[in-house]
């Protein structure tokens, strides 16, 4: 199959409704959200929703998110709606976030991997809602990496992993939250099963207390279910082992100093994922500026990108832990998750 390119920003020859047609027909297109790239299909038809599992070669039993291009869709796609989903689709939709509630007859099954809730959110990406409104369908979306590699945030990180395996790629530029979707049931007491850029500070100014998925940030213990089937996969893992190193600025840094040395001495290649405020301490090493400390939402926008960029060129991957506050626990969430949970402290 060729994997055709269009360009959302130069619309010369209208990619977007070449694509929604695509989608409708039960077709695989990715396109960018503000999160990350997606990989679309029609959301109420199995067949093409197979399809997506298949590509990405993801296992049967993790769901899908649905997107919708308005509020109102989500009534034919739940049971009903929530009081709590109405507020905080008012505050926060369109943008980076996911609210699971019980699904509607109409939701097939490939959708949901046999679950009765749904996943449902509205993307703040321009092209992203121009493209489902061109499919005149919700659209079934997960990240557009293989399984198991860090979401894409480019058009050309989706063609890395995807070249030749989908119908077609909408580029528009790199995404700016740069991880995933706050995943947020409402079955039961309101919990957050995936952090992302709408955090639970801001959620909880509107609906009150909001709990957080043990599993966020530690691993599933044996036997244990995943409240979100996602989280106990393998994830965001580029082809170098990443270790993780928490404490103060200070600590860290010296931490990763000591550990870069070992490893170069090792004769094995060594880079560090800095920060503006430790980058003076890793004078002479090998080391790549990804944000600001005190500005996780940085962090959260380069990690994806910075993983895939080392992925394959560095031996070890060293990254610097932030407080879980704010984006800092999306950050923590996905940073852990690609780590495989090494962490060194002291
Ligand atoms: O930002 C995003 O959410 C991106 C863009 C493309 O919109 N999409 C995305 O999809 O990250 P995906 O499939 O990579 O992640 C969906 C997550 C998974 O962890 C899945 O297990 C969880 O949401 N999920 C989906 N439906 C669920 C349900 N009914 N119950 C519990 N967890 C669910
Ligand atoms: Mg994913």
């Amino acid at each position: 199959m060729k994997t055709e390119v269009y360009n959302a920003i130069s619309q010369k020859e209208n990619g977007t409704n070449i694509c929604g047609r695509i989608i409708r027909g039960g077709g695989l297109v990715a396109f960018p959200t503000e999160t990350v790239y997606g990989l679309g299909a029609n959301g109420l038809d199995g067949a093409a929703v197979e399809r997506i599992f298949e590509a990405k070669g993801r296992p049967s039993d993790n769901p899908l998110i649905l997107h919708v291009a308005k509020k109102s869709d989500v009534k034919d796609l739940w049971r009903h709606v929530p009081d709590e989903a109405r507020r905080l689709m008012d505050a926060f939709w369109p943008g980076p976030l996911t609210l699971i509630f019980v699904k509607s007859d109409i939701v097939p099954d490939e959708v949901t991997a046999g679950l009765s809730t749904v996943a449902v959110r509205m993307p703040e990406h321009k092209t992203a809602l121009a493209l489902i409104r061109a499919a005149g369908v919700p659209i079934a979306a997960p990240s557009a990496n293989l399984s198991g590699r860090p979401s894409p945030t480019t058009a050309e990180h989706v063609l890395e992993d995807m070249d030749g395996r989908i119908d077609a790629v909408i580029d528009g530029g790199p995404c700016r939250v740069g991880v995933e979707s706050t995943v947020l049931t409402l079955v039961g007491r309101p919990t957050i099963l995936r952090p992302g850029g709408i955090t639970r500070e801001m959620l909880e100014q509107v609906i009150g207390t909001v709990d957080v998925s043990p599993a966020v940030l530690r691993p599933l213990a044996e036997g244990e279910t995943a409240a979100s089937p996602g989280m106990k996969h393998r994830h965001y893992a580029p082809d170098a082992e990443v270790v993780v190193a928490v404490g103060s600025p200070r600590k860290i840094a010296s931490i990763i100093c000591r550990e870069y040395d070992i490893t170069e001495a090792m004769g094995k290649r060594a880079v560090i994922l800095g920060t503006e405020q430790t980058a003076s301490c890793y004078h002479g090493m090998e080391c790549d500026i990804i944000g600001d400390r005190s500005d996780p939402a940085s962090l959260c926008s380069e990690l994806f990108a910075a993983l895939r960029r080392w992925s394959g060129r560095a031996d070890v991957i060293f990254a610097e832990g932030v407080p879980e506050s704010d984006q800092g626990l999306a950050y923590m969430n996905r940073l852990l998750r690609a780590a495989g949970f090494k962490v060194l402290n002291e």
